[in-house]
């Protein structure tokens, strides 16, 4: 009997030098020590031993069970630890490696500028919406009161597509699917990219972004938005900045503006970028028109309104002294990468 419990033993050890993975491991266990198991039968013949022999045959079963058992639990974790390693090889991060001589990409200059933008109006209690890029007349021209005919169209010509949708000039449109959607007071802003018909050169792409910003609730007035944009471009350029208000055409405001601010890289002395009047043009703005605010369904008698358009390639430019802006859709990497 002793014999037949090495033998086992033998047995055992060499099929669980060859387990490979958990389910074999378990599956062993059950061949070897399960109520069925081998194990257990010989236990159980214990008593029909010869009683000098008993004790022997029994203690050297309870150690090969041990034993067993013990073997089962190492190669357990053994397994454990091979699995953990694996995933540690798999998932490394070297972080010895240097940023500098690795080929990771970093944002656009444009996106840096306009997370930092929606950070800033975030704070402020604004919302930020998206639009698509692919927009349908009505929500580009039509509800922005500037119907079919209107002259304000030939300024922002853009691509049709054969079922009449576009692709948006400004991101104004966002203001509009933004009134559809929220219910007086509200702020929001609409980042993102916006297409014309232009003759590309240093300040003109046919592909350019904009940032629109919308304020709507009751007795809302023009020094709301002076208040709003002054408070904007102290966070962006870290300084108060000067500004101005001039008289603007824009269909959906009335009255519109364009708002200056002081030229910061001559600090309005006149310079050569603000072409010597020490002013540059920002930002076009104005109160709601109320056709608009009827196309979003708010009604004009009880809510009034303030919007702007921000360029943010502008911004970048300045920010960032790019003296064209044919840079930043160049797709060329020994611009972008300057901006890791
Ligand atoms: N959408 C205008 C453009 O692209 C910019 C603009 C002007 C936006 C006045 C506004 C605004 O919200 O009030 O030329």
């Amino acid at each position: 009997m002793i014999d037949q419990l090495n033998q086992l033993y033998e047995e055992f050890k060499e099929k669980i030098a060859a387990v490979e993975d958990m389910q074999q491991l378990d599956s062993l266990k059950t061949l070897f020590l399960g109520k069925k198991g081998p194990m257990t039968d010989i236990l159980k013949g214990l008593k029909d031993v010869a009683p000098d022999m008993r004790k022997e045959v029994g203690m050297k079963g309870n150690e090969i069970k041990q034993g067993m058992t013990a073997a089962i639990e190492a190669r357990r974790d053994e397994l454990k630890q091979a699995a953990i390693n694996e995933k540690i090889s798999n998932e490394w991060l070297d972080v010895t490696l240097n940023e500098a001589d690795s080929n990771v990409g970093g944002l656009h200059p444009v996106s840096v500028v306009q997370y930092e933008i929606e950070d800033i109006f975030t704070s402020m209690g604004f919302t930020v919406l998206d639009g698509p890029h692919i927009e349908t007349d009505y929500y580009n021209f039509e509800a922005l009161n500037i119907p079919a005919d209107h002259p304000a169209r030939d300024m922002q010509d853009t691509f049709y597509f054969e079922n009449g949708a576009i692709l948006r000039t400004h991101t104004s449109a966002i203001q509009v699917r933004g009134m559809e959607k929220a219910t007086p007071p509200f702020k929001v802003i609409g980042p993102g990219k916006v297409f014309r018909v232009e003759r590309p050169d240093a300040t003109h792409e046919a592909a350019f972004h904009q940032l629109e910003g919308m304020v709507v609730g009751e007795d809302i007035n023009v020094s709301h938005l002076i208040n709003t944009m002054k408070t904007l471009l102290s966070e962006i350029f870290k300084r108060d900045v000067d500004v101005r208000l001039r008289p603007g055409f824009f269909p959906f405001v009335e009255p519109g503006f364009e708002l200056d601010i002081s030229c910061q890289l001559c600090n309005g002395k006149g310079c050569s970028v603000c072409k010597n009047v020490g002013w540059i043009e920002l930002m076009p703005c104005g109160m709601v028109h109320p056709n608009v605010l009827k196309s979003g369904g708010i009604d004009p008698e009880k809510y009034s309104g303030f919007a702007f358009g921000l360029g943010l390639d502008r911004l970048v430019m300045m920010r960032y002294k790019i003296e064209d802006i044919r840079h930043l859709h160049s797709g060329d990497i020994r611009f972008s990468g300057k901006f890791k």
